[in-house]
């Protein structure tokens, strides 16, 4: 039976397009209450007032850079200030860099870890007492099929990712017993903002899924009776990414690194 998200409160990161911004349309259409954050917080508003006026629901907005560990915490208080007890929490907003680290930017990639690692990690560990309490909800990181192997050209891309992918696992298992679902998300190429923002299209590997193919997926996982620890959006990515864990190291970096360079 699919999960039932009306009369609770679901928080988004990186709602303001992609795949966050269509997470936020599946569970506003399933009933859930949001809490949408990001840092463009026109496109925000915009998002929320139209979910308002078509599903009957209520969602808040939140503005905050969360590559800053400051705003962790005010994303909370924000939620406590309102009294609102969030359920369900979709830790999404993330990007990429590409290119050779030693010309890479140190404050960019700096930042593309305090986001993809630092918020998810944050906002994972300050909500899961809420989310375990709730047991009714779920917590969906999303990682990427860039987490199943070393990615040259993308190294910190793909170890934040390997970082979600290997976090969130551990956490849907130490709750396994609560109610709580858990999965990291790992998508391939979807098409959203993600590679206006790498700059590249090179980093693409594979066919384009849309992000409602993606969020599909997750809602799937979600409704099934056991929610797989990780989800792998496609059946092309599925295989990719079990050879990329399969793969020997030696033999999948110089394949990965072609693949990344074309
Ligand atoms: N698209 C793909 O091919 C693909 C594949 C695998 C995994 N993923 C993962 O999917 C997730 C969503 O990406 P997407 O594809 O939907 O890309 P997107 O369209 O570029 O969306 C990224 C979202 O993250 C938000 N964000 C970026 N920096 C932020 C910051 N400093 N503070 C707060 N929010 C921030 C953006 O909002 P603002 O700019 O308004 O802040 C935007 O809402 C990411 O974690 C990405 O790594 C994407």
């Amino acid at each position: 039976m699919a999960l039932q998200f009306a009369a609770t409160t679901a928080l988004v990161t990186g709602a303001s397009s992609g795949l966050g911004a269509e997470f936020a349309r599946a569970l506003a259409a399933r009933g859930a209450d949001l809490v949408l954050v990001a840092r463009r917080v026109d496109r925000l508003e915009a998002l929320a007032r139209d979910l308002e006026a078509r599903h009957g629901i209520t969602a808040r907005i939140v503005g905050a850079d969360l590559a800053d560990p400051a705003s962790w915490a005010r994303v909370r208080a924000f939620t406590e200030a309102e009294g609102v007890r969030v359920s369900t929490l979709v830790n999404n907003a993330g990007f990429a860099t590409h290119g050779v680290l030693a010309e890479a930017d140190p404050d960019r990639t700096d930042e593309e870890v305090r986001l993809n690692v630092g918020a998810l990690t944050a906002l994972t560990r300050l909500y899961l007492p809420d989310l375990v309490s709730e047991g009714s909800g779920a917590l969906v990181n999303v990682a990427s099929t860039a987490g199943f192997q070393p990615v040259p050209l993308m190294a910190v891309y793909g170890a934040t990712k390997a970082y979600v992918r290997s976090f969130t696992a551990a956490v849907a298992w130490e709750t396994r017993d609560t109610g709580l679902r858990v999965t990291a998300l790992c998508p391939g190429a979807t098409r959203t903002e993600f590679f206006d923002v790498v700059g590249s299209d090179d980093a693409k590997v594979g066919r384009y899924q849309s992000p409602e193919q993606v969020v599909r997926t997750a809602l799937r996982a979600l409704d099934g009776r056991r929610t797989p620890p990780v989800v792998v959006s496609g059946a092309a990515n599925r295989v990719g990414a079990a050879l990329g864990r399969l793969a020997p190291t030696r033999l999948g970096l110089p394949l990965t690194a072609a693949l990344m360079r074309r």
